[in-house]
This record gives C-alpha cells, structure tokens and sequence, in this order.
C-alpha cells in the first residue's frame, strides 16, 4: 500500500564551499531536486526543501592554506558564489543555510553530546600520521605520495585522482605531509567511534528488505556495503577547523565533517521554520513527513547507512523514505575534475549563456545519469537545444500565438466541432500529466521529461498535420477550432514544463496571458476561454550557432593541452616503478622501415603507415601528424612495439605502435635505430 504523507522534507546534498558549483553537481542533485520540489509545490504539498554550504572538512582547510586565507574567508567567499549560481539556475530551496552558522553548530554539537551521554559512541586509541615540523597530525588529505596501483606520484592519502583508487594513507609509496613536506611519522591519538557494526542487523533489515523499491544503483551500493561488513567509524578528527568536540577530552577535536554535514539538513530546516513560524520539528519528528536525499553517488554510504544509523540510535528523528542518487555526469568523456579544471562551471555559463538557464536544466536533464554515468557534449547541448527545444516546443508555441494574432486579433478563438484528429490530440493532453506524475514518482527525470515533450510534439505535429494557414480563407471556423486546440495545448504545457523549465514556464504564462496555474489543471482543454486575449508572441527559445559552440570546445581543448603539459611534466620529473626483467621480455620490439605514409581522413591526429618488420608488413596508425608530415616518415627507420594487441582506429587495424621521444615542450621525436640496423632485427 502506498502511505499517503502529509508533508515533505526534501534534502539536496550540502557541496562543499571551497570551489565554484558546476554542470555535474546540477545534473546529479539540484536540477533533479528542484524538478521534483517543483511538482511537488504545483500539487500544492507541504514542502521543506532544504540544501546549504558545508563548510567544514580538511579540502576547505588545504585550500585556505595553500590561498593565504583563512578557512571562514574561503567559505565565506564560495558560500556566496554557490548560492548565487543556484539561485539563478532556478534552483528553489526554502532555505541555503551554511554549517559554519551557530544553528548549525549547536544543533551538532547537540546530536553529538546527546550520542555520548547515552554511551552510543566508543572511545578507540589508534596510531595516525603525525607532522612533527608542524606538530600536527595530518588527515588522509594532507599526505601525499606514489599510488600503489598505478604510480601516479601526487595521490591523496584518501584516494588517487588519477585511477580513482580508494586509498589509505598507509598504502602510499613515500608518503609526504603536505604541510612541512616532510615523511610523516605514526603517533597515539583518542577518538570517538560510532559502532557501525552494532547496526548492521537494523541496516540489513531496514534497506536490504524494507526497501527494495530503491533505485538499483543505490540499493547496490547499500548491499555491498553491508555484505562487507560494517565497521566502526571515528566520528572525531585532529583538525581545527570543524566543531569543537563538545565533551570532555574533546580540545583541539573537531567533529568528523561527515558527522555533521547531513546533520546540517536538521538545522537549516531549523533556520527556514524559524524564519517561517513553522514547527521543525513537524518535519524532521513527525511520521507523517516524507524525507528524501537527493545526492550524488559518491554519498551514498553516507546518507543510507551512517546518517540513518545515526539518527536511529539519536531515537527521535524519522529515517528517509528514499534516497533517490544519481551516478556522475563526464565531460566530453572525461571524468569532470575540478583539479584539473575540466569543468563547465556554473557561474561561467551564466555569464556566456544570459538567460539560457532552461537550455542547460533541460539538457541536464534529457541525459541525466540516472542509472549510470553519462556524457555531456558540447555538440549534443547544441543538437538538443536546436532540434528539440527550437524547432519542437518553441516552433509550436510561436506558431499558436503568431496566427492567432494573424487571424483573430491574438483571441483565442471558439472551437467549432471536432474532427477526430483534433480528438486524438485532445487525448495526448489529458494523458500526459499522468505520465509525467508516474516517472516523477519513481524518480525517473528523464522520462518524465520525455512526456512532457510529448505534448509539445504532440502539438506542432497538429499544427504541421492541419495546416490552419492554408485554411484560413476558405474555412475560419475551423482555424479557430485548431487555434483553440493548439493554445490549449501551450497552457497546458505552461503547466507541465515549470518543474523542468521554470524560466519558460514563467514566459509561457506570460505570452498566454495567464496566471501560473497548479498541477490539478494539467489535463484540462479549457484552461484558456474564448476571447481571451492573449500578449504579443515572445520566442521561447533561440537557436545556438556553430561558433558559439566551437568557443566551449576550444575553451575545453585549451584546458585539456595544459593538463597533458603539467602531466607531462610530472612524468619527466619522476622514474616510473622498477620492474623485473620478465616484464621487459614480454615486449617484442623490432627494428622496422617505413614503406609508406599518408594522413587518415576526417582525423586530425592520425597517420597511417606500411611497416616493413622483416618478417612481414605492418599497417600501423599513429597520433603523430602534428610533428610529421607523411612524406618526411618514408624511408625512416623506426623502432616498432610488435606484439602489442591490435586496435582499430578510424575504421582501421593498427598492428603495433611506432616508439617515439616526447620533449618537455610536448614535441615527438622519433627514436631511430640507425640505417645500420636490419628490419626485423630484435630490440633489446
Ligand atoms: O560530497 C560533498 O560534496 C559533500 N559536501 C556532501 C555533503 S551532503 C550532506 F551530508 F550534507
Ligand atoms: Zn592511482
């Protein structure tokens, strides 16, 4: 049976306020959020929707540290830039609270205390890596050195942004603090444990068989956790910045960021109720509240195993419902990455983008990474904009309101009798809202958005199939019948798309002439009488140029050339790990010659080449045109790495891979054998 709730507290996950806010956050949490608030709002629910700045954590320390601020200065600034770029992106909280607010800190240190008077906690002596320049011990974030799994000589202590290992400092290659630079040394420090393991038969119980209607991905995650086997978790840290350790033994402790980041869901609903003259408590104690998460995978332990096993062993707080989490968005295949600048920032888009926040929601939304990671390319924001937002939903509406005041003085004209195409069209109207409720219902957004576009198809394929303009002379009745119809249409669509196109939805009403309606009136083909006037037609959408768009790409291609320099610069300056003889043998380097040469078309990069290896011909494709030109390559000695897997590129085979010396400035050379050595002859 589904529980009917009276209200619903609805979280977004707290980013971080040490960076700038950018499409991967808005794909995964806030637009998905916000389209769900949204719907909620038009079916007129009782709705907290509560998000802020988590402002705590060692990443907003390190960044003060290596800025010469201070951490509160950091927070304080990205606070601001983040609750900007939300605001303007439609994003609708109730309330963008910040953790480093007192409310936050008392409600905290409140949750925390409470834990330790009833003895929920447990104190455990552990060996932690320790600065003795700085005489301080390090978080995992403040160590670095060599990666176990793939070398990569800058790997946190935490994890490796390079392969994304999961990491302990401990498993580092040469581990260095950050602080002084200097090895780190293991020293005795005391902490306060949550026994996680205490909880795992509640946990088991409660997500492995009470909610199994959770997203698979989410679900999964929980199993496998759970199946793992759950450990204690020290829910202090050796740190200054953070709430002080309110009990006794707590001085120079701060609470674990992740202890009270979710908790800062209770206190910003505390701060919105406030301003409100709401109860809170209504929505964080009473049963009768909804509570949701939305966030993004990586949080997923958090906010289904350690959050709620915490709130349960706190006794007083409902446990979520749901915690609807998205897999991440990649940019132009690359994983986004804000170390290394590969990012679409928000409050850049803003700026290069005015007024084309529905652009970038609808995109986000139409390829948003539900079930798995997903790509955003410039080329598809630019195809989505054009193909479907133009020349769809903008076409259409445009069309309405441009004939209306063509033939009827921008009145919406009566409707005469119906023919069964205007039938069957009236029947899209009063079925799309339902379809749109159920995909929302289960959290899919991107079907939901499906729907919705539905209706717009629906309507400029009425307006392409009836052709009112041809008919105007000779039959005006009938225009007003299909004119009526087709404003029907755009007021419901005025309806159905605020949740995912806020901006539009608001301009809609506007060129309609109408108040915003409410949900409840989805469906219905007499939303706008007869004689009603509409205002002057306004375009919903513009097209987006090919220049416009090779702007981002090249912005991206810029960012990508200086990371492979910085790359390559890390590369020269550090040997890669010894290995044995055995693993040289594996390779079957040869001595070739290049019997021909010649640019690959539609590439940019590749060159393709007849080798001569002695025993037999290879074709082999390389990356190389910028440095070469295929007539300089004929004739050249090479050495060839011959038993590497064959791959096709560009359509073709390459059977092994030419050895070339890259400079420091990136520049390809070509490692050459000398004329003296035979083709075929054995490298080594
Ligand atoms: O991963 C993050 O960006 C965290 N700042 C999310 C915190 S969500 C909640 F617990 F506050
Ligand atoms: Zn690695």
């Amino acid at each position: 049976m589904v529980k009917k709730f009276k209200r619903h507290t609805i979280s977004a996950a707290l980013p971080y306020a040490n960076g700038p806010v950018h499409i991967g956050h808005l794909a995964g949490v806030y637009v998905p959020s916000d389209i769900y608030v949204r719907y909620l709002r038009s079916k007129e629910e009782d709705v907290a929707f509560v998000c802020g700045s988590d402002e705590h954590g060692v990443a907003i320390e390190l960044r003060a540290r290596k800025e010469g601020k201070t951490p509160q200065e950091v927070v304080d600034f990205y606070h601001e830039q983040i609750k900007s770029s939300f605001e303007k992106f439609g994003i609708s909280f109730d309330i963008y609270h910040r953790t480093s607010a007192k409310l936050h800190h008392e409600t905290a240190s409140e949750f925390f205390e409470k834990l330790y008077c009833e003895n929920k906690f447990t104190e455990t002596t552990s060996e932690q890596f320790y600065d003795q320049n700085e005489q301080q011990f390090l978080a995992d974030r403040y160590i670095k050195g060599t990666c176990p799994t793939c070398s990569f000589p800058e790997a946190y202590g935490d994890q490796c942004e390079n392969c994304g290992s999961t990491l302990s400092p401990s498993e580092l290659k040469n581990p260095k603090s950050m602080l002084s630079g200097e090895a780190p040394i293991l020293k005795e420090t005391e902490h306060w444990y949550f026994p996680l393991d205490q909880y795992e038969p509640w946990l088991k119980k409660w997500i492995l068989e009470d909610h199994k209607e959770w997203k698979s991905n989410v679900y999964g995650q929980c199993k496998s956790w759970i199946d793992n086997g759950l450990k204690p978790r020290p829910m202090t840290r050796d740190l200054s910045w953070g709430i002080p350790v309110p009990v006794e033994g707590g001085e120079g402790k701060v609470l674990y960021v992740w202890f009270d980041a979710p908790i800062g869901y209770i206190s910003a609903t505390k701060e919105w109720a406030k301003q409100e003259g709401k109860n809170w408590e209504d929505y964080w104690k009473s049963e009768d509240t909804r509570l949701l998460h939305f966030i993004g995978k990586d949080n997923i332990v958090f906010h289904c195993v350690i959050f709620p096993a915490l709130l349960k062993a706190e006794g007083s707080f409902i446990l979520p419902e749901n915690v609807p989490a998205n897999e991440f968005l990649n940019l132009e295949n690359n994983k986004i990455s804000t170390s290394r600048n590969w990012a679409v920032w928000l409050h850049e888009y803003l700026e290069e983008f005015p007024d084309k926040q529905d652009v970038l929601r609808y995109v986000l939304t139409a390829n948003a990474p539900e079930t798995k990671d997903n790509d955003f390319t410039w080329k598809d924001f630019q195809t989505r904009n054009n193909s479907e937002l133009v020349a769809i939903f903008g076409n259409f509406v445009n069309r309405a309101v441009v004939l209306t005041h063509k033939y009827f003085e921008g009145k919406v004209p009566s409707r005469g009798d119906l023919q069964p195409i205007d039938m069957e069209v009236i029947a899209s109207i009063a079925s799309i809202p339902k379809k749109i409720e159920d995909a929302l219902n289960q959290f899919k957004f991107r079907e939901a958005l499906s729907s919705m576009m539905e209706l717009a198809r629906a309507g400029n394929k009425y307006l392409a199939d009836t052709e009112p303009w041809k008919l105007i002379k000779e039959d005006e009745g009938r225009v007003g019948t299909i004119l009526n119809i087709a404003l029907q249409i755009s007021a419901n669509l005025s309806i159905v798309c605020e949740p995912f196109l806020p901006f539009t939805a608001k301009k809609l009403a506007k060129v309609l002439n109408i108040e915003s309606k409410k949900w409840a009136e989805a469906g219905n083909v007499d939303l706008l009488s007869s004689s009603h006037q509409l205002n002057q037609a306004e375009l919903l959408f513009e097209k987006i140029d090919d220049k416009v768009i090779e702007v981002q790409v090249n912005k991206l291609l810029e960012t990508k050339k200086m990371n492979d320099e910085e790359n390559n610069a890390s590369e020269l300056e550090v040997l890669k790990d010894e290995i044995v003889f055995d693993d040289f043998v594996k390779m079957d380097l040869r001595v070739g010659e290049i019997k021909t040469a010649e640019a690959v078309e539609k590439s940019n990069k590749l060159l393709k080449f007849t080798v001569d290896i002695g025993l037999e011909t290879r074709t082999i494709l390389s990356g190389v045109s910028k440095f070469f030109t295929p007539e300089e390559m004929v004739g050249k000695k090479v050495v060839v790495m011959a038993n590497l897997a064959p791959r096709k590129m560009m359509g073709t085979e390459s059977q092994g891979m030419l050895l070339f010396a890259e400079n420091s400035d990136g520049k390809l050379v070509n490692v050459n054998p000398g004329d003296e050595a035979e083709n075929g002859s054995v490298v080594a």
